[in-house]
This record gives structure tokens, sequence and C-alpha cells, in this order.
């Protein structure tokens, strides 16, 4: 009888770390780190959650009919081209389980959704990280680093942790320049913040490309963080490998109908963009006036750049914050320690915070 033996690959691996949600020694916390939705969710989402409790004892619809039906009217696309997750996280987990083998590689940006790296080395494929170009996606850099075994591209847009875009006309460029069997995995949690005229949501990138495979989220605009619900769309050549793996009842009921309640919710919806545009300008704006730097955003945060040196440092900037119970993301482990990433609140909690990093700057 041997010792246990994981995959050496998967020992290798540092797991995701969330938001902090507690700091030592604070009673009551302003959690201003996992990018949730100051808003909340609609109303309607909230009822059909609360009504599928009576129906608790029963499995829900492995292929989350209904839900598919809904998001496909509210975009104009087809239902049998869209599989639904236990959040985006599951769906950009599943295409690499689908395509990935041992010894493969994965692109993602260099400051990009953690996530990447950490599904790439979950299955023994080598994360390969590309610099960042003005805080987006370079697209010459990915595909200079495209190899023979290159499986993935993930491309988060716009981008977390830097909150930048890059434009329809660059994505197209970089689709033309991959080879079909690569999967552009075109990841766009916050298209619902964005208001570039120049974006894609990248539903028309993959209507068009068998080899481009659009993931989307209930858990930002739209509130519903706590269900865990995602989506992706694609190709059936996509979609079928995935659907040969997918727990049959990956995405749960109360989800499921939430999730339905939400995006046929569109005033709610719309709502919520012109709040997010709104404070996250504002943000900016303010945050820019002391005197940081704040990466232009197309999201629902902010990322904060702080002095190398002196008093005024990401890292005393954050225990400062912390210590008047507003939790914020430092990014040291991504890189971006001179950085921190803030989400967008409710009114009262973006004054407050600006008042912070206000008196932090005068200190
Ligand atoms: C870029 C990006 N993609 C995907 C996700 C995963 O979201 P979820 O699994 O909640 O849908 C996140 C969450 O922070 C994200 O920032």
């Amino acid at each position: 009888m041997g010792m246990l033996q994981p995959n050496p690959w998967v020992l290798s691996l540092a797991p995701y770390v969330a938001g902090r949600a507690k700091a030592d020694g604070v009673e009551k916390v302003v959690k201003l780190s996992a990018n949730e939705s100051a808003v909340g969710a609609s109303p309607k989402a909230a009822e059909a959650m609360v009504a599928s409790a009576v129906s608790m004892h029963l499995y829900p619809d492995p292929d989350a009919f209904d839900l598919r039906r809904a998001i496909a009217e509210v975009h104009g696309l087809a239902a049998d081209r869209i599989i639904c997750g236990a959040g985006s996280d599951e769906i950009l987990h599943m295409v690499a389980q689908a395509f990935v083998r041992e010894g493969d590689e994965i692109i993602h940006s260099r400051y990009g959704f953690m996530m990447y790296p950490i599904i790439a080395q979950s299955l023994g494929a080598r994360p390969v990280a590309v610099p960042n170009k003005n805080w987006a996606a370079d697209v010459d850099g990915i595909l200079a680093a495209v190899t023979d075994k290159t499986r993935i591209v993930y491309l988060d847009n716009p981008n977390n942790p830097t909150g930048a875009y890059l434009p329809k006309a660059e994505v197209e460029r970089l689709i033309a320049g991959l080879p079909k069997s690569c999967v552009l995995v075109y990841d766009a949690a916050y298209a619902e913040c964005v208001d570039a005229d120049d974006y894609t949501d990248g539903t028309d990138l993959a209507m068009a490309h068998d080899n481009v495979l659009m993931s989307r989220t209930f858990s930002k605009l739209y509130g519903l963080a706590s269900l865990r619900i995602g989506w992706g769309y694609g190709s059936p050549a996509l979609l079928d490998p995935m659907n040969r793996i997918r727990m049959p009842f990956n995405a749960n009921l109360p989800a499921q109908n939430a999730a339905i309640a939400a995006v046929r919710d569109r005033d709610f919806a719309e709502k919520a963009t012109r709040f997010t545009v709104q404070w996250r300008q504002w943000l900016s704006a303010r945050i820019s006036a002391l005197g940081l730097e704040v990466v232009p955003s197309q999201t629902n945060f902010v990322l904060i750049r702080f002095p190398q040196s002196g008093d005024h440092q990401a890292e005393a900037a954050n225990a400062w914050l912390t210590e008047h119970g507003y939790l914020l993301r430092w990014l040291p482990g991504q890189g971006l320690a001179d950085c921190l990433r803030l989400t967008v609140g409710t009114e009262q909690e973006n004054q407050v915070v600006v008042a912070l990093l206000e008196a932090f700057m005068n200190r």
C-alpha cells in the first residue's frame, strides 16, 4: 500500500484567492473586493428564487432549457448553442477539460482573470502569460506566443483586474491570426458594464467562428453571484464535447429560475448598467483628482495605482482602508503590488471610500 499521490501539477498550483469579506478586529466591513453588484438583484429574480423553495426536493432541469430559451430570446441567439454552468467559472473550466491535455499550452494575459492559470495547471497544461499592452490584452504578443501546443487563448474583455478593454477590430485581428485548432474563450463577464461604442460582447464573433466560445455571467451586473450561474455560447463543435463532460445538474433550480427572471427584467438591468457607468466614472474622476493613476475602466471596478515609494503606497492604503472597514483588493500575487482594485459600491460607500482615500493621501 503506497502513499496517496495527487497529480504533481495539482500540487504545484496556487489556489484561487477570493476577495476579502472579513478583517481582524473590524466589526462591520464594506466589501468592495469581489466585483459584486452594488445594486443587488432584480426583485423579480429574488421572487423567482424564493418561489423555487417548494421544489427543492426535485432535481433541476439538467439541460436548463427554459433558461437557455430566455437568454436566447433576450440576446437574439440560438438556444441550442447555449450552455449553462455553475458560474461562468464552470464554463471556463469545462472548455479546457474538453480540449486540453497534459503538456498543452493555454495563453492568457499576464494581468488577467486569476482562474486561467489555475485551470491550465489543474489539467497539467502550461499557462503562458503574455504581458499586457496599455493594461488590455496584447494581440501581437498573444499571436507571437502561439505554438503547436496552444489549445486555448483566454481573453477577458473587459479585463479583470485592470478594467481595460480591446475594441472589436483588435479581437477580430486576434481571431484571424489564431489557428482554427485553437479555441478563443472570449470571457465577457463584464459585458453589461461596457459603454464603449467599439466593443463587442462577443455574440457576433461566436456566431461567425466555430472556434470562438463566448462566456457570460449572472454574477456581476445581474447581482446573482451567490447562486453560481453563468453561460457560454458557441458552435456545436465546441458545445458537444463540453456537454459530454458537463455534470448533469450543474445549474441549480433557484439559480435557473432567478436567472430567467433577471435576464427578462430589462428595466432593472438597464438601471444597473446606468448606475455602474455613472459611479465608475465618478470614482475614476475623484480618485484621479487625488493624484493617483486610475486605469480607464469598462467594468464595475477601477484599478488604482499608488506610488511605488514613500508614504502613500498601495499596501499602506490597503491597511488604512481596512482599518476603517473598507475592503478592497490588493494584488501583489498578480504582480500588481502597487495597485488596489475597487469595486463600484453604493452611492454612500463610494463617497466614503473617496473620502478615506483623500484622508490617506493627505496624511
Ligand atoms: C473576468 C472574469 N471571468 C469570469 C469570472 C467568474 O465569474 P462567475 O464564476 O461568478 O460567473 C469572473 C469573476 O470575478 C471574472 O472577473
